[in-house]
């Protein structure tokens, strides 16, 4: 979509880049010529995420970082830094998730998606923003969001809770770094199946593959997630900060004059009685 080399020599970082939409993010920056750093805990998923880059005849290297951790995301943005250069490009694409009755949660269940998704957002922000302004270089960032941060949804207390933090802190980000030229936005993607979803989502998704439950008719193609966070972070959306921005053929939008009949969580994720 956009012209060849419109990140040529940029740095882009992918947390979670090595696996589904976050790799396939990372595959049109790379086509459009920026180095991909890809940031993820798992060897095997970050040696997934630079292979397919490589594969394509991109530039991508791997690093170890879990985001919860704010001490390991700036060693990570060290090593970044020496085999690669500054990034100019972070994408909070790593994330955790799964379908849970609130009342099934354990405190710590709670936390840990919390903290990966809402702290782990912050930490490596922050870090970026400390080493643009520090440098007095301006820069993107991009978060990734989910329709459910303003809806709420079953079996999500969790993780809607903690993408509505994320769509918070992308507004506060964004006005608060204008003025040092750094623009923070939201993508928010609707279904797009990619075979690197989690087992007990992948029903969800696969049940919209052909598209019939979209207005739209269809699921996304992943690279068109990929047009849509190269755009928002190119010099063509230069003033462009503190959108959200909805990819997902107005899935969020379909709720229409039928109401269905209603499906309490847990029958929905066969959960059985709550047990206490
Ligand atoms: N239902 C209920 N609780 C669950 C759960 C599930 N399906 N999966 C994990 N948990 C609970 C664990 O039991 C644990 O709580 P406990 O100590 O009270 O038992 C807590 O969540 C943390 O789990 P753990 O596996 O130790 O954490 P982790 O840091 O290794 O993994 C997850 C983080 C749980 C989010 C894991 O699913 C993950 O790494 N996901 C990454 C990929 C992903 O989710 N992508 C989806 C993006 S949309």
């Amino acid at each position: 979509m956009l012209p060849p080399g419109t990140f040529d020599g940029k740095v882009i970082a992918v947390t979670g880049g090595g696996t589904g939409l976050g790799k396939a993010m990372a595959l049109e920056f790379a086509r459009l010529g920026g180095k991909i750093a890809i940031l993820s805990r798992g060897e095997e998923h970050r040696r997934k995420g630079v292979a397919a880059i490589e594969a394509e005849g991109g530039q991508a290297a791997g690093f170890e970082v879990d985001v919860r951790k704010a001490e390991v995301v700036a060693q990570a943005f060290d090593a970044i830094e020496a085999e690669l250069g500054a990034v100019d490009v972070l994408i909070n694409n790593a994330a955790g998730n799964f379908a849970c009755p609130a009342e099934d949660l354990s405190a710590n269940a709670w936390a840990t998606v919390v903290d990966i998704v809402l702290n782990g957002t912050f930490n490596c922000s922050r870090e970026f923003g400390r080493r643009r302004i520090g440098s007095g270089r301006g820069g993107a960032i991009l978060n990734i969001g989910a329709a459910y941060a303003w809806t709420g949804g079953p079996g999500a207390a969790h993780s809607a809770s903690a993408k509505a933090g994320v769509t918070n802190l992308s507004r506060s980000l964004a006005v608060e770094w204008a003025p040092v030229d750094i623009r923070v936005n939201t993508l928010v993607p609707g279904p797009f199946p990619h075979d690197d979803f989690p087992p007990a989502l992948q029903g969800h998704m696969t049940g919209s593959r052909g598209g019939a439950r979209l207005p739209a008719q269809r699921v996304g193609e992943t690279h068109e997630l990929g047009w849509a966070a190269t755009y928002l972070c190119s010099p063509y959306a230069a003033f462009v900060t503190g959108l959200t921005f909805v990819i997902d053929g107005g899935h969020c939008l379909r709720p229409g004059l039928a109401a269905p009949e209603f499906v309490p969580v847990r029958e929905q994720l066969k959960a059985g009685p709550f047990k206490g």
